[in-house]
């Protein structure tokens, strides 16, 4: 096996020393991987794509990427900007992450960052508008936008920089059916690409379609299940402890049925 990309070994970590956003995390992330975070609200999934995104940092235990500790030491070294160019972060709040005049401006403010030519940015942008289909946002201010359009955007600004590694922090939250249907296809084909993609959520009825792995992490911030989709679906007991399903989910056999009426659900099984 390769050495993996992402390597946490014990990882505790606490807001202002006090509330606890994870609790002694050990997993590993492999190139070319599509792994989902799932959790109830609070259980830690924000926080842990952020300790992998490197904008927080471990109290306790350890976080190796691409290779090396992943510190605050590090990350304001030579090593940051590869490691920006690599790895992608798609916030669960747009507001954080946009900051720039225009929405052409903010997705062509990554590439900018990393040098690329002007040229070569411009023919990206352009490809990144078309491909989210906000063309006809290009010229307006990125905080005057709606909640979806916003969110979009930040999308934009993070493909605009085609990073490797995908850390999406529940990206269909406030999407239209169409451009949630338009994410999974884009995910679907950087799969193929052996693009790495950690999305956290906690909508079940898509798990399946988007990731080949899960982990689940309990309300006491800690990992209670790390395996395939379906096995993980398949546990109603611990679904129900975590609070990711409740007493009145269908249940069909062995397997937890959610009744879907997102972009991938299907009738047909009913
Ligand atoms: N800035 C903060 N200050 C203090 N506590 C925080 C802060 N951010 C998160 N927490 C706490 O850390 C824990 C984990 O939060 P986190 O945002 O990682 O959860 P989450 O699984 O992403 O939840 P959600 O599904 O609501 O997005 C929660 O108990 C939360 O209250
Ligand atoms: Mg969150």
């Amino acid at each position: 096996m390769p050495e993996p990309i992402f390597n946490i070994e014990r990882v505790c970590y606490r807001y202002g020393g006090k509330y606890i956003g994870l609790k002694d995390i050990t997993m590993q992330v492999h190139s070319g991987e599509s792994l989902a975070i799932l959790g109830a609200n609070g259980s830690g999934k924000s926080t842990l794509l952020k300790i992998m995104a490197g904008l927080a940092f471990p109290e306790d235990g350890s976080i190796n990427a691409l290779g090396k500790p992943l510190t605050q030491d590090i990350l304001s070294g030579e090593f940051a900007g590869f490691f920006r160019s690599k790895v992608g972060f798609i916030f669960q709040e747009p507001d954080v992450q946009i900051f720039c005049p225009t929405v052409w401006d903010e997705i062509a403010f990554g590439p900018l960052q990393l040098g690329i030519e002007k040229s070569e940015v411009r023919q990206r942008v352009d490809d990144t508008l078309d491909m989210l289909g906000i063309k006809a946002l290009k010229d307006r201010q990125p905080h005057h936008l709606s909640g979806g359009e916003k969110k979009k955007v930040a999308i934009g600004s993070v493909l605009s920089l085609n990073p490797d590694i995908l850390l999406l922090d529940e990206p269909t939250n406030g999407l239209d059916p169409r451009t949630q249907v338009w994410l999974f296809e884009l995910l679907e084909g950087l799969r193929k690409f052996k693009k790495t993609i950690i999305m956290a959520t906690h909508d079940l009825s898509i798990v399946e379609d988007i990731a080949d792995r899960v982990i689940v992490l309990s309300e006491n911030h800690t990992i209670v299940a790390d395996s395939k989709p379906a096995e993980v679906l398949r546990d109603k007991d611990m679904l129900l402890k975590v609070n990711i399903i409740h007493e009145h989910t269908h249940r069909h056999g062995d397997v937890v049925h959610i009744h879907s009426h997102g972009p991938f659900a299907r009738h047909d099984e009913h």
